[in-house]
């Protein structure tokens, strides 16, 4: 069992153990404003490796290093201009950026699965205090068993990987809900990796310029991670439903109307007047809930494409591809 930590009740005693345990070499569960990580010190590779056995995830997958400030990233990776105004502008937040690793940099190549680049982010608020008393990058992924929905409570960590792991830190439910938006800038150019938690839209504002996406949605790996079927619940996920049947749940976004609706095993509302932040930070826990309902399927009404959506709908198509 996870000794649980509550850090806004403790904040002392949650940096004080956590730092003990990541000294230790062990994996936390970790609280960020996006999701919660399994979060392990970066420099020690028999910590990184148990982050792989914790979560049962590929070595050929790289995870993120977390950095307290933008001073620290710059000891770990080369900044072009371009990421550097982007870190300027949206750091402490939600943005991972991919850049050019540092030979002598100290992070073990199990974290960056040998590539010659790092995924870097700097989260906001406790989790960037940990990192600030620890003094080293922590490489944190999901919290969550390879393939099954992200954690975004303590609670959610604790069913998931609460036998494999001795401390979570709680910080209650994540404020953002979807994982971090994943750049890399190339020859100029700003690719998405992965939409997430900041909106492209936000990082065209600051930047200038259009991001390049993707053709298509598609199942090649772009970031290493990014298989097609992921983020899978339980049950079947179908995606802009206008009905619903006597085996199905259905996840509502604002009031779409719905044939058939009083037949659905249960009824839940991402958010109601169509806040896409909301939903967004609903989105996991709902897949949850709609698991537990006991349902065939889960059926989403609509969804916009745009700002958060397009996080949103991204995690929704791999939640519905075909699986293994
Ligand atoms: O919000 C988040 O990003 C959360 C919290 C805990 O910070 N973390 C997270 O980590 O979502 P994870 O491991 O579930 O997803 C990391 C993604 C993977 O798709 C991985 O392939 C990609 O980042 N990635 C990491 N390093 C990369 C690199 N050097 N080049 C390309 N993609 C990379
Ligand atoms: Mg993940």
């Amino acid at each position: 069992m996870a000794r649980h930590i509550d850090i806004l009740e403790h904040p002392q005693t949650a940096i004080e153990v956590a730092t003990a345990t990541l000294a230790e070499g062990l994996p936390i569960g970790l609280p960020t404003e996006t999701v919660y990580g399994l979060a392990a010190d970066a420099t020690n590779p028999a910590a990184i490796a148990r982050i792989y056995e914790t979560k049962g995830r590929p070595r050929f997958n790289p995870l993120i290093c977390h950095m307290s400030d933008l001073a620290m990233a710059e000891r770990y990776a080369v900044f072009d201009p371009i990421s550097r105004k982007l870190a300027e502008a949206f750091w402490p937040g939600p943005l991972t950026l991919v850049l050019p690793l540092r030979s002598d940099s100290g992070i073990h190549p199990l974290a960056t699965a040998g590539l010659d680049t790092v995924g870097i982010r700097v989260p906001q608020g406790f989790a960037g205090n940990l990192i600030r008393a620890f003094d080293r990058p922590l490489a944190a992924p999901s919290a969550n068993t390879s393939g099954k929905i992200s954690a975004t409570s303590a609670d959610h960590v604790d069913d998931d990987l609460g036998e494999r792991i001795t401390l979570i830190l709680d910080a209650g439910a994540s404020v953002v809900g979807v994982e971090s938006t994943i750049v890399k800038v190339e020859d100029g150019e700003i690719r998405l990796l992965r939409p997430g938690g900041l909106a492209a839209s936000e990082i065209e504002r600051v930047a200038g310029r259009a991001l390049k996406r993707k053709k298509k949605a598609s199942a090649a790996i772009e970031a290493p991670g990014m298989m097609a079927s992921h983020y899978a619940p339980g049950a079947a996920v179908r995606l802009d439903a206008t009905e619903v049947s006597a085996n199905e749940t259905l996840i509502r976004f604002g009031t779409p109307d719905i044939a058939g609706i009083e037949k659905a095993v249960a009824v839940l509302d991402l958010s109601a007047n169509g806040d896409l932040s909301e939903a967004a930070a609903n989105l996991f826990d709902f897949m949850k809930r709609a698991d537990a309902t006991g349902a065939a399927t889960i059926a989403f009404s609509h969804i916009p494409d745009e700002g958060l959506g397009e996080a949103i709908n991204d995690r929704l198509r791999r939640a519905a591809a075909p699986r293994e």
